[in-house]
């Protein structure tokens, strides 16, 4: 699949870009994997990491659609990646988040469009359903410019899809490196938020190899959510810092109890595959197909139940505290 083509990857230099050109390195024979993000210093220390002649570094940022249009030149695939995450730091500066997250993303589309990408998968978050905060609402806002591109882009070939995932285990400034550092520092206890709080769990390397699938599976739509397990943080706390007693120090604003990846508002055209599920378009497609019950190596799916919402607190699927203590490892 990626053997011979050109990819691009914006935010290539983040949690995701790493493991991406690890993997892409290791598994395939690609032309060029170009990294594109504003910072020099990460840029560098990457360069220093993965020293391949098939690696292309360009500074750019998101917000520039000028710079994105020329390092998209022969560029086959695409994953968009940029953005600005952080919770408290996108309710501070909501402009700037804005500008990343939303206009980011038009320019990630229209670059595309102008130069006839074949495949595009931008990564979103359980935060961009039903969201709270603000990061969340961009994330959903880059999703639905994301599907609708499919529609704008009519006759040309580029096809979009979204990848939404939950917390990536020990990805920068998440929870297990937070409690690590308190840990490291000799804390004897853990500041948690509620002990009802739940989360959906995913290794950085799941998170690539489902993104890597989904390149194969796509027809240009879909909002792509990997079956993953929860976790409860009380069981996180415990395989962290065990038999001691943490402190409750209350849920910080634009956090919830649990987070949701389908929501039920969406059941009636979302599909149930063995290990994933597809978000289908609420829209109707005027060049392109809306049958998504079947992907494009033939996989088929189910509609889920009328009321069906994929939520962290009632999945069958939990991690025990020896199984988390393992994911901890493997991150
Ligand atoms: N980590 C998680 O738990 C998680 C969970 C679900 C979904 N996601 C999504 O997965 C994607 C990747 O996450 P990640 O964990 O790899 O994030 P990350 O480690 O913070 O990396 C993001 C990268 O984006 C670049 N960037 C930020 N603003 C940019 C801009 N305006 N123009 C160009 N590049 C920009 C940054 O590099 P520079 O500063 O050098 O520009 C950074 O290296 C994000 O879209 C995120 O929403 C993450």
């Amino acid at each position: 699949m990626f053997d011979n083509k050109a990819i691009l990857i914006t935010g290539g230099t983040g949690s995701f870009g790493h493991k991406y050109v690890e993997t892409i390195l290791a598994r395939y024979k690609p032309k060029r994997i170009v990294i594109y993000s504003r910072d020099e210093l990460k840029q560098y220390e990457m360069q220093q990491k993965f020293d391949s002649d098939v690696m292309r570094y360009f500074i750019g940022d998101v917000r520039d659609a000028e710079r994105l249009k020329q390092a998209m030149s022969e560029i086959d695939f695409v994953i968009h990646a940029a953005a600005l995450k952080h919770v408290p730091v996108a309710e501070y500066n909501p402009m700037e988040c804005i500008k990343t997250n939303i206009i980011g993303a038009e320019n990630v589309i229209q670059a595309a469009l102008a130069n006839k990408v074949e495949k595009v998968i931008a990564l979103s978050t359980d935060k961009a359903a039903n969201p709270v905060n603000l990061y969340g609402a961009t994330k959903l806002a880059s999703d639905k410019l994301f599907v609708a591109a499919n529609n704008i882009a009519g006759k040309l070939p580029t096809k979009f899809s979204v990848v939404r995932y939950g917390n990536v285990v020990g990805s920068r400034g998440s929870v297990v490196p937070f409690f690590q550092k308190l840990i490291d520092e000799g804390a004897n206890k853990l500041p948690i938020t509620d002990t009802r709080m739940t989360r959906f769990w995913i290794t950085l390397q799941q998170g690539v190899d489902f993104v890597l699938k989904n390149f194969e599976r796509m027809k240009g739509g879909e909002i792509f959510v990997p079956k993953i397990p929860s976790i409860r943080i009380m069981d996180l706390a415990e395989a962290m810092l065990p038999n001691v007693e943490h402190d409750v120090v209350g849920i910080r604003p634009g956090e919830k109890l649990h987070e949701i990846m389908c929501p039920e508002d969406d059941a009636n055209h979302t599909f149930e595959f063995d290990d994933y599920y597809v978000i289908a378009p609420s829209i109707t497609f005027t060049q392109r197909g809306n049958d998504y019950s079947k992907n494009s190596i033939g996989e088929q799916g189910n509609k889920v139940a009328e009321n069906y919402a994929y939520s962290s607190g009632s999945n069958p699927d939990f991690l025990s505290v020896e199984q988390i203590q393992h994911y901890n490892q493997i991150r």
